[in-house]
């Protein structure tokens, strides 16, 4: 079998971060202390997955290609593709059909962030199920989400997008780990009524046909799509506070790819030397001295 490979869509028009999304992508604005792709760059990292295309628009992409390159700094390789326009979640499949391959595909959406015990060890084990997973998380208002019921066996029996009667609290999380198939699949969408090739409806057909599994993310976990100021805030908040007190860093890639012996000592020495005197490069400074172990 082929390794999963990953999808980072990073492109989008951000009209709820207008004004400041008109000049500049949501995912490089700053999530507390680094841009906000890092967060979800770090879950495709953790399941392990080394093969990456993040998608952008025309306008934006040269900002990704500038802060990452070609990713071998992390062990890890990166691509890149233009969305013409945000023509929905589900034409990143399209448009990285080539990248995929024969390949099973892990699909990150850029604005969403994940955190919690276990993570890593969640999605490590889902990464190496041969059937499409989407990940749920209990919401407090469940008529802004797509979601999802399952049935007492914990097989998802619907999915529904924003309903105004919902059945269940469990959102829909930015994160799917796909067959290949899903190529197809969006391969055969029509465009929904605002336009767009709509995830939920890949979701939905991996539903009917009995191969979608569900995990659940439980109540320890923190799940935000960090698309408004008010998430967004959020989202800095809660990273400031656990990291200040911890003194970990949530979403730090290089520490991601040491730890999983992708870069060794002196690859992390070289980067470590480039962030002089930032606090990221002290905490790197940490790790190499592995401090915690
Ligand atoms: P959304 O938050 O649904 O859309 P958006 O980013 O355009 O923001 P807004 O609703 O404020 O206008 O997108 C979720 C994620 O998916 C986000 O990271 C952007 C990305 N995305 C694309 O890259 N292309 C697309 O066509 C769509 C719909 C989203």
């Amino acid at each position: 079998m082929q390794n999963r490979k990953g999808i980072l869509l990073a492109g989008g028009s951000g009209t709820r971060l207008h004004p400041v999304t008109k000049i500049i992508s949501k995912q490089i604005l700053p999530l507390y202390d680094k841009p906000m792709i890092y967060y979800s760059m770090s879950v495709l990292m953790l399941a392990g997955i080394k093969d990456i295309l993040i998608i952008s628009t025309p306008r934006d992409i040269v900002f990704f290609k500038n802060l990452f390159q070609n990713g071998r700094y992390m062990g890890i390789n990166l691509s890149y593709e233009i969305q013409e326009q945000p023509k929905g979640i589900a034409q990143a499949l399209i448009i990285a059909s080539n990248f995929i391959g024969k390949s099973s595909i892990a699909l990150m959406l850029g604005d969403n962030f994940f955190y919690g015990n276990n993570l890593e060890e969640i999605l490590i084990k889902t990464s190496k199920k041969k059937t499409s997973t989407i990940f749920a998380y209990e919401v407090n208002d469940p008529t802004r989400y797509g979601i999802v019921s399952t049935n007492k066996k914990g097989i998802p029996t619907k999915i529904s997008e924003k309903p105004k009667k919902p059945e269940s609290n469990f959102a829909v999380t930015g994160l799917y780990f796909y067959e290949n198939q899903a190529v197809d699949i969006a391969q055969s969408l029509k465009p929904s009524s605002r336009n767009e090739l709509e995830i939920t409806d890949v979701n939905k057909y991996f539903l009917n046909k009995k191969k979608l599994n569900v995990q659940y993310l439980s109540r320890g976990f923190a799940w935000l799509d960090t698309g408004t100021f008010e998430s967004f805030f959020e989202a800095s908040q809660l990273i400031r506070t656990i990291e200040n007190r911890q003194g970990i860093k949530i979403g730090c890639l290089e520490e991601i790819a040491f730890n999983k012996g992708w870069i060794k000592s002196n690859d992390l020495k070289k980067i470590i030397k480039d962030l002089n005197k930032s606090k990221y490069g002290e905490y790197l400074k940490k790790v190499l001295n592995n401090r915690w172990k």
